[in-house]
């Protein structure tokens, strides 16, 4: 199984898949076929994932994925995996210019040199960030090894990766990529909004159950991410506490009915946002220019609320997406009428398809 983050650099393979986001609360799948220079979405699935803990065996995840590929129309045989942000490791790092098997051999061994950190038992993949000066002179890298190039590495332990393989091949399919979630709503980004993501400073915001990701695209080009703490499980379980209530009950007044929280779920998102400004910041003071749009994902950002509260705190414009909006939609009409609603949610999965397509 490869790890690759934005488009591959071999040859594309498939022309079918079925990609799974194993998300901390929610599965996410979404069935995408390629006819000629068009991506068609044959069916969609949202549902909870199998066990709260990241411990679920090969066997109960193949029955899990399973159960998510008897809730998708249409048969294929090859299955993508996104895994979460701490399952994965994804680092931008400085490398000599040498070919990407060089590279992922290197990391193996070397990965302290490089990660600044040791990750033993874990298989790598590289995507060379291209260099605009070299772009602009029309130059290839030379794989000369005494020039180093900027790459965007990511990793998971082998034994995770085996896991996976056998769960995809439990279920019935052909284990296809395993790419990190952080890098899925990028991915599909690109395809969603090909004129914001090559020309604008961009902001990708995927606020998940256990924590949120935020992502920095120049001129798509990426530049910086960061791994936070805080997210929808968060904001249930303080919701929960300052009211006196269940956990349960405040999930269901949070999605259900949350102007009537609106006062609490402000303050509580005060500290993710003050957390996501801070990296926005970070940016803008390096690199002196502003971020021009936020755009939100995840199951959160399916809230008008929570994005409303979120553009407070951020005192930027926060915007859902629609990663499937370069597709043709061929769902059952039952899906084709909550697509709209759906869609935030599944950026992780669709990044993962485009990963694999
Ligand atoms: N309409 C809504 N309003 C507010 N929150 C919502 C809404 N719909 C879903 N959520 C929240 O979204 C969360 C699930 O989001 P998501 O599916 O993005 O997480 P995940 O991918 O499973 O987690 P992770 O990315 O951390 O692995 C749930 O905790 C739920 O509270
Ligand atoms: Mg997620």
């Amino acid at each position: 199984m490869e790890m690759p983050f934005s488009k591959p650099q071999a040859p594309k393979r498939r022309d079918h898949v079925i990609a799974v986001d194993l998300g901390g609360r929610t599965t996410k799948a979404v069935n995408v076929q390629r006819r000629g220079d068009a991506f068609v979405l044959t069916s969609y699935a949202v549902l909870d994932a199998p066990v709260s803990d990241r411990t679920a065996s090969a066997d109960v995840l193949a029955e899990h994925l399973k159960s998510v590929c008897a809730n998708l129309e249409g048969r294929c045989k090859a299955m993508s995996l996104a895994v979460c942000v701490n399952d994965s490791v994804v680092r931008q790092a400085e490398l000599p210019t040498m070919s990407v098997e060089d590279m992922r051999m290197v990391l193996k061994t070397n990965s302290r040199i490089y990660l600044q950190q040791e990750y033993p038992n874990h298989v790598f993949d590289c995507h060379v960030i291209p260099s605009p000066a070299l772009e602009a002179e029309g130059q290839k890298p030379k794989h000369s090894g005494l020039q180093k190039q900027k790459v965007l590495v990511a990793g998971a332990r082998a034994q995770l990766l085996d896991e996976l393989q056998e769960a995809v091949r439990g279920a019935g399919f052909v284990p296809d990529h395993v790419v990190p979630n952080l890098v899925g709503p990028i991915n599909a980004f690109e395809y969603a909004q090909p004129q914001e993501f090559a020309n604008e400073v961009v902001a990708l915001i995927d606020i998940g159950f256990n924590g949120s990701t935020i992502s920095l695209l120049q001129q798509g080009e990426l530049v910086m991410t960061r791994v936070l703490a805080t997210g929808s499980d968060q904001l249930t379980s303080e919701l929960a506490e300052s009211m006196g209530i269940s956990y349960a009950e405040a999930e269901g007044i949070k999605v259900g009915m949350p102007a009537e929280v609106e006062g609490q779920l402000a303050g509580l998102i005060g500290p993710l946002g003050r957390e996501l400004r801070a990296s926005m910041d970070f940016y803008e003071h390096q690199h002196d220019r502003p971020v021009t749009r936020v755009y939100v994902s995840g199951g959160a950002a399916r809230s008008e609320l929570i994005l409303q509260l979120l553009q407070q705190e951020l005192m930027a414009e926060c915007k859902p997406w629609n990663p499937t909006s370069f597709m043709e939609i061929s769902v059952p009409a039952q899906q084709a009428a909550e697509l709209e609603q759906v869609s935030p949610q599944l950026a992780v999965a669709v990044g993962t398809a485009m990963a694999t397509l």
